[in-house]
């Protein structure tokens, strides 16, 4: 068997996996959650549940997939104890592949709406508004399908080039530009009017806002921004080397991902203040109205306001919106080719091929039923699946797998470790705490 790859390096890891984490989740879910549920308490809750679950949560895969090296389903029935845990392991594994490619297929049309902005930001750069607005329009089915399109080629290209070629050297360019202009945009939205009630609605919280479901939305929400649950961490925790110390790179990863969601938040809850003082859309009791389309209104209108300059910010922002989406995408697809190039025969790029298209004409299915599907497929794999198999993994790390692999595994790469309050701590609050925590939250918002 040809030698598995692996990451060049730790900060080549730490930025493919923080690429990952990274995505809409940061720019579009958490702004989009944040502004539907209450603002700042929504923020509050969301921060404290992704350290205390999240954070944990991550570390079982980072360690769960290191240790195997291999896929979700593989790992998974590698650790296995006996023939009950081994199917056990095989039915999450592959519950894990089918949510991680699912999740592509909604991700791929919010990607291909951006594209579109891009393109019309493009158009309009060059003096053409008028066709650059029939790309941006998320209501016309031929622009969404383009975008869908060029997004999945784009995110399939990458992955048949593999780790170090594809993923590692694309997820390395992207974050500072990002980190900046999100920096200066929030300077700018700041100095409008309106901006200072969207901050106060981001920052001063109100606690009669928090709720059972307030908290499920806040968790599933803290699961997609950090990638977890359908083995993405887990596939890229497999190439990684027993050198590095994995409790102090899941907690960059938390940290730097956690920092952009608030960022966005920074940006984004403000313009949609901004939009409402300018009659663009309405704010009633506290709550925004509007939905997944929501910052595709609010930020176009931001960008134009902005006078000449407007649309090459617009074409820079949904540049860096593409690629920060692309560095998630691949995380995903990487899932499933994962398991097609070590259980069958298939070459990458066959996998790739087979596994993209069949994940593309999904994409198109929700696409042509936007009112039934989006929303399903959204809520049933991130709110429902990712924490339930976030639940799944922790039990099995905890439960199942032999406790001495478990711990050895955790020391390689950390010296020391077993003087920390991490190792006295972790194993048993993944094996008690985080499904118990995981699972109230659920019965709660069921009550
Ligand atoms: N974390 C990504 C984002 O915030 C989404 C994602 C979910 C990536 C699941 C991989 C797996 O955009």
């Amino acid at each position: 068997m040809a030698s598995r790859e692996q990451f060049s390096s730790r900060s080549g890891f730490i930025m493919a996996a923080a690429g990952s984490a990274i995505g809409l989740g940061n720019i579009w879910g958490f702004p989009t959650q944040t502004a539907n549920n209450g603002g700042a308490a929504f923020v509050m809750v969301y921060l404290v549940l992704a350290f205390l679950l999240a954070y944990p949560a991550l570390m079982a895969e980072l360690i769960i997939g290191r240790h195997a090296r291999a896929n979700m389903v593989t790992s998974l029935r590698s650790i296995s104890t006996g023939p009950l845990s081994r199917l056990l392991g095989t039915g999450i594994g592959f519950y894990g592949v089918m949510t991680a490619s699912l999740i592509l297929s909604f991700y791929a049309i919010v990607s291909g709406w951006i594209i579109g902005h891009f393109g019309d930001a493009l158009l309009t750069t060059l003096g053409m508004p008028d066709a650059g607005h029939t790309l941006s329009d998320d209501s016309n089915f031929n622009s969404n399908f383009l975008g869908l399109i060029v997004f999945m080629c784009l995110t399939m290209s990458i992955i048949a080039s593999g780790v170090t070629d594809g993923i590692e050297k694309w997820s390395s360019r992207l974050m500072p530009m990002l980190l900046l202009l999100l920096t200066l945009l929030i300077g700018y939205v700041l100095t409008q009017d309106g901006a200072s009630d969207g901050l106060q609605a981001y920052l001063i919280p109100d606690f009669s806002d928090i709720n059972p479901d307030l908290v499920v939305s806040a968790m599933g929400q803290a699961f997609f921004s950090m990638s977890l649950g359908v083995g993405a961490m887990l596939v890229y925790g497999s190439y990684l080397s027993d050198q590095e110390s994995l409790p102090k790179i899941g907690a960059t990863v938390t940290l730097v991902d956690a920092g952009i969601a608030i960022l966005a938040g920074l940006l984004i809850i403000p313009a949609i203040y901004v939009a409402a003082h300018n009659g663009q859309l309405e704010i009633i009791d506290g709550q925004v109205q509007g939905g997944p389309g929501l910052i595709f209104g609010v930020l176009p209108a931001l960008f134009s306001s902005m006078g000449a300059i407007g649309s090459v910010v617009a074409l820079v922002f949904f540049a860096l919106l593409t690629i920060a989406a692309l560095t998630s995408s691949i995380s995903m697809l990487e899932v499933p080719v994962s398991l097609a190039t070590e259980e069958t025969p298939a070459s990458r790029k066959t996998a790739t091929l087979i596994i993209g298209t069949l994940i593309t004409a999904f994409a198109t299915v929700i696409l042509l039923n936007m009112g039934t599907l989006f929303d399903f497929i959204i809520n049933l794999t991130t709110v429902y699946s990712q924490p339930l198999l976030g639940v799944a993994l922790c039990i099995f790390v905890g439960w199942v797998w032999h406790r001495n692999d478990l711990l050895t595994s955790m020391q390689a790469g950390s010296d020391g470790i077993e003087n920390t309050l991490f190792w006295t701590i972790w194993p048993l609050y993944v094996q008690y705490l985080c499904p118990a925590l995981i699972l109230l939250a659920f019965y709660q918002s069921l009550q």
